[in-house]
């Protein structure tokens, strides 16, 4: 394939602090050193279905490095595969990828970035199994995709995720109570299991490992007869309980992933309660630890991916997903990091690490 003159870019799914280190850095990158032009797609794929748009060159994205969120706004309702019809027997879904491919054509783009987590890019593979040349630039926070180490703006959000940790440590002191942090990450625990380490927090709960409510109960008592008068719970959203499953928050009927996770804190607080000695108190920390500036972490890697992926496009390559192995920016299959999400490995380093330190993850009672 050649290298195209002219390309798009969408930044999709949920937003995240780095989306725009990212698209700053797509567009310096297209303009300065491939003499591309870039046209910027607004709420996602949304904007290339109603073909809303805004021409990008260096002075649109000046300044944005440090803006959390995106500029060209973002959806994670807008599947072009299947968007919501009103029909005279029902609600329905229409393939509306041909108005893409129109849309695409109509401004001589020949080339298209996705910004997104896994949902996006899986929309972004399907376009390019229509003929239009795609790379993807992973993120979410919640570090979810494979085939990279780590997502745009999971470190943000774990920043903003540990300092709540370290917050809530002070007045659970002083009170002796117990705190429940529930943390966003949709179905995988990775922010819940990192900022439980990094704010060291007592338990971590995550919906890679099944917990028990008495195995739970059984550490805070345990952290009791050592003389510890508190307790900090980290609990990813996605954390299964025992006997409810996954707490639901709401269901989002047109969105490619209809369900929305959230108030697991509550059930569990609710159900410590009857377990230990002392009060519980909850807090989600929703929407706060998806907003704000992103860290240094973000903007370099950010920065990084996004140079990398017009890189990709101007080697003619598509159907990749720029990542991060190491310390090395790599190029990697979308077909083969797509298939199933990066989940925290049970067995893996980090929860064995938290094993050792103590870390309570509700599913034995600890010999003490
Ligand atoms: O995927 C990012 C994420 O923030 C998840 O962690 C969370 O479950 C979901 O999006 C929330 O979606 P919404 O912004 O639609 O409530």
């Amino acid at each position: 394939m050649s290298s195209p003159r002219h390309i798009g870019v969408v930044t999709a799914g949920g937003d995240c602090p780095g989306m725009n280190a990212a698209l700053r850095a797509v567009v310096r990158a297209a303009v300065h050193r491939h003499g591309m032009r870039v046209t910027g797609f607004l709420d996602g794929f949304a904007g290339l279905v109603a073909d809303l748009s805004r021409p990008l060159g260096f002075d649109d994205v000046a300044g944005i490095l440090t803006q959390g969120g995106t500029i060209l706004g973002a959806s994670n309702r807008d599947d072009p595969f299947r968007v919501p019809v009103d029909r005279p027997d029902g609600r329905g879904y229409e393939d509306r990828s041909d108005v893409v491919l129109s849309t695409l054509v109509r401004h001589g783009i020949d080339g298209l970035l996705v910004v997104g987590g896994d949902g996006s890019l899986t929309i972004g593979r399907r376009l390019e199994s229509r003929g239009v040349a795609v790379v993807g630039i992973p993120k979410t926070i919640d570090n979810d995709v494979a085939g990279t180490d780590v997502t745009i703006g999971f470190d943000s959000a774990l920043t903003v995720a540990t300092e709540a940790v370290d917050r809530l440590r002070t007045t659970a002191a002083s009170h002796h109570r117990v705190m429940v942090l529930e943390v966003m990450g949709r179905n995988v625990g990775w922010i819940a299991l990192e900022a439980g380490l990094a704010g060291g927090g007592d338990v971590i709960l995550i919906p890679e490992i099944p917990f028990r409510y008495d195995a739970v109960a059984a550490g805070i008592l345990d952290r009791v007869r050592r003389g510890r008068r508190f307790s900090i719970v980290v609990v990813a959203e996605g954390a299964r309980c025992p006997g409810d499953g996954t707490v639901v928050r709401q269901i989002v009927e047109d969105s490619p992933d209809p369900v929305r996770l959230g108030g697991v804190c509550v059930v569990l607080a609710h159900a410590l309660e009857a377990l230990v000695p002392f009060e519980v108190r909850h807090v989600a920390l929703g929407h706060v630890q998806r907003g704000g500036s992103p860290t240094p972490f973000d903007r370099m890697l950010a920065t990084r991916f996004g140079a990398a992926a017009v890189a990709a496009l101007a080697d003619g390559d598509s159907g990749c997903m720029v990542a991060l192995r190491g310390d090395r920016i790599e190029r990697v299959s979308m077909a083969d990091v797509l298939a199933k999400p990066r989940r925290v490995d049970p067995q893996g380093e980090r929860v064995t690490v938290a094993r050792s330190i103590g870390t309570i993850f509700g599913d034995e009672i600890a010999a003490s």
